[in-house]
């Protein structure tokens, strides 16, 4: 047995041996090994390599070092006033009923969801997904009267598509700046007044612009951090001390970015990135702090989706669009209803034991 154990061990050394000497016979003599150095490389032949590293001048290679990452400086693009924007709709066909088999832990029957930035854009489709799956929901949003009409909007789209239903479920819009504290903290006391609970948070109302770091208008930038990384902590914060003080566990779903994890380009919007790299940590470290509670955090990262307001980007720089789908490899933008399976997953119980995870939805742009 002993004996064996040392003979297999020998043909393992030595078939592990055998390559590493053939690599060595190959290795280049050192005299034509070029050091790491910052000295202009030497155009011998077009196809040097090393005029494409640090070794070469920028540009010795050919114009094309670095085209397709960078940002340009020629873009700019502002939040636009609210009558720029088209309203969203709640999306057709997709609250029905059905008989298809499913795990009765995706439902959030019985739950209050609040939606912050519900009343258009992503946050409204989420909230109609938390509806669908049985869930009570808040519309949280500085519009007031979006907000309004989109609470109406998603029961009305409730009953149509589910006319025998015993149970319509409650959709309320409540005004809010998220970026206030105090509009915070009176936006949830008007919430537990219509809903008496709160067991689910998504936090949706956020932003971006398009400026150079160099020109970007302070107050904006302000504006743009205030809205989106103070927003989503105090509404955290407000929902995880009501869920504390009840002694019950919670889900809280932050809505990031892919930009929070990449650099977008041609589009230069550096605090925006650095904005979504903030909410991203802010739900792993809360999720950490909160864990003891029963409250799980969590960040989903979505890539270009279509909304109305990528759609007044896209409007206002026609070849972004190429310039973004070249750079996703599944070739398209996702539209708002490709986040309704990943916002109710880590609202529900499916996902208990997920806490402090970035979901990307992003037809893998971040992979590559
Ligand atoms: N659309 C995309 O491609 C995309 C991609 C990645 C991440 N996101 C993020 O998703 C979230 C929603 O984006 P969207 O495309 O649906 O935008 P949107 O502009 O369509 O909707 C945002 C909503 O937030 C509300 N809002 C803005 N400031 C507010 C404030 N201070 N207080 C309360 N509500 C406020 C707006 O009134 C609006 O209803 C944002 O955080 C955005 O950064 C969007």
């Amino acid at each position: 047995m002993f004996q064996a154990q040392i003979l297999r061990q020998f043909a393992r050394t030595a078939q592990a041996q055998a390559p590493r000497a053939a690599i060595r016979t190959r290795q280049p003599v050192l005299s034509s090994v070029r050091p790491f150095s910052h000295t202009p490389a030497r155009l011998d032949k077009p196809e040097d390599h090393d005029a494409a590293s640090t070794s070469g001048q920028p540009g010795q290679s050919g114009d094309h070092e670095g085209q397709f990452a960078r940002t340009e400086e020629s873009i700019v693009v502002e939040y636009p006033e609210e009558d720029a924007l088209p309203r969203s709709l709640p999306v057709q066909g997709r609250g029905a009923f059905h008989f298809k088999r499913t795990l009765a832990t995706f439902s959030m029957e019985g739950k209050v969801g609040v939606v912050t930035g519900g009343a258009r854009g992503l946050g409204l489709v989420m909230a109609q997904a938390l509806v669908t799956s049985g869930a009570d929901v808040a519309i949280v949003d500085m519009n007031r009267d979006e907000a309004q009409r989109s609470a109406a909007e998603l029961i009305e789209t409730f009953k149509l598509e589910n006319p025998n239903s015993d149970k319509v479920p409650k959709v309320t819009a409540h005004f809010c700046d998220v970026s206030s504290p105090t509009s915070v903290n009176q936006s949830v006391a008007d919430i537990l007044k219509e809903h008496g609970k709160i067991d689910n948070l998504v936090t949706s109302a956020g932003f971006t612009e398009n400026y150079n770091a160099i020109d970007y208008p302070h107050d904006r930038m302000q504006k743009l951090w205030g809205v989106n990384v103070d927003g989503t902590y105090l509404y955290a914060v407000a929902v995880a001390k009501h869920l504390m003080e009840r002694q019950v566990p919670g889900s809280i779903v932050m809505i990031g970015s892919m930009s929070g994890s990449i650099v977008n380009v041609p589009q230069p919007q550096a605090p925006y990135n650095a904005a979504k790299a903030a909410v991203r940590h802010l739900a792993a470290s809360l999720a950490v702090e909160w864990a003891s509670a029963g409250i799980r955090v969590n960040c989903i990262s979505p890539g270009y989706m279509l909304t109305a307001l990528t759609k007044k980007i896209l409007d206002d720089n026609p070849e972004l669009q190429k310039k973004w789908t070249s750079l996703i490899p599944v070739g398209k933008m996702g539209r708002p209803e490709d986040l309704m399976g990943a916002v109710v997953f880590l609202s529900s119980d499916a996902s208990s034991y997920v806490t402090g995870a970035d979901l990307r939805v992003d037809g893998a742009y971040t992979c590559t």
